[in-house]
């Protein structure tokens, strides 16, 4: 398949390139630098310059392509209503220009904002529903391309996509270690996140790709929940520090804007993901990779 990916520079991008190259695709990847598109070439896929907002490039990309994944994403914490406009606009885009041919649309997805209370299940939709809502509402835009003859596939990432060399949401918590001298968790650390290895997730995002049927949620979900304090305690005893807890109304001041996404409850399951399509995980465990020194 001709699979024009978004984000394919990016650290579940490129290893989703890889991936999809692995089985016998053909990636397309957009690069908004010339340092992006060497990355791309280099590992054997074609870049095609252009970024989030140049939406001509989004529609050739998909018009060109038997099938499409959606990773890029803007990631500015300080003006989420721009990096929302831009997913939704971008999201939109390439949906109209698979709508009627019922090509495969990966997006990426994630589990902020649902809270249920419990770890969140494929079944649970997303409580988005407008351009003011988390990823700018996103997932349902996309599955309401069903009926339009998209074949919409949301890619749900744990808030942990970790190996060696992850620079997201914990490395900033390592780093937020690192500055003050000891590894903190908020309030009873009773808080959890689901995690995925990302060579696991790279592999879902083919498998879905390739097999999900249409209107799926897939959950890249290994360990449905890891609680805030086994993380500051496995970062504690592998930087040698003391493991705390800070008080919730002092958590922006020590981890700054990953306070936010630390102190949420985004544990989740993926045991219908798991069984439709015998996806099994296999990578290290996060606390594995933690304590081996992903994040030194
Ligand atoms: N990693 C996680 O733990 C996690 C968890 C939940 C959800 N997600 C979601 O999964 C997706 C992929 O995440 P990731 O961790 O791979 O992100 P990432 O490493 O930050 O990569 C982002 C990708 O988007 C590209 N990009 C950023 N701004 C762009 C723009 N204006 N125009 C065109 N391309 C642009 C980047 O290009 P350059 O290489 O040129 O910078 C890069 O390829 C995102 O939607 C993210 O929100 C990730």
């Amino acid at each position: 398949m001709r699979v024009f990916v978004t984000g394919a520079s990016g650290w579940i991008g490129s290893a989703t390139v890889d991936d999809l190259l692995g089985a016998g695709h053909d990636v397309v990847g957009l690069a908004r630098s010339e340092a992006s598109a060497a990355a791309i070439a280099a590992k054997g896929a074609t870049a095609l310059p252009g970024d989030l907002d140049d939406l001509e490039a989004l529609r050739r990309g998909a018009a060109e392509a038997e099938g499409v994944v959606h990773l890029a994403n803007k990631h500015d914490w300080a003006n989420s209503a721009e990096t929302n406009r831009a997913e939704r606009a971008a999201v939109e885009t390439i949906a109209q220009t698979l709508a009627g041919s019922g090509r495969p649309f990966v997006l990426a997805s994630g589990f902020g904002g649902m809270g249920p209370g419990r770890p969140i299940a494929e079944s649970d939709p997303s409580p988005a529903v407008g351009p003011d809502s988390m990823r700018g509402g996103s997932e349902n835009l996309a599955l309401d391309y069903v009926e339009k003859d998209v074949r919409a596939i949301v890619a749900r990432f744990a808030p942990s996509v970790h190996a060696i060399g992850d620079h997201g949401f914990l490395s900033a918590i390592v780093a937020a270690a690192r500055r003050h001298g000891v590894s903190a968790y908020i309030g009873d650390g009773s808080t959890a996140w689901a995690a995925v290895h990302r060579s696991d997730a790279a592999r879902l995002i083919r498998l879905g790709l390739e097999q999900a049927p249409a209107g799926s949620r897939l959950h890249a979900v290994a360990e449905d929940a890891v609680a805030a304090r086994d993380i500051a305690e496995a970062i504690g005893r592998t930087l040698d520090i003391p493991v705390v807890s800070v008080a919730p109304e002092k958590a922006t001041e020590h981890f700054g804007f990953v306070a936010r996404f630390f102190g949420m409850d985004m544990s989740a399951s993926s045991a219908r993901t798991r069984e439709s399509l015998a996806w099994t995980p296999s990578g290290p465990t996060l606390i594995e990779d933690i304590r081996t020194g992903a994040y030194a």
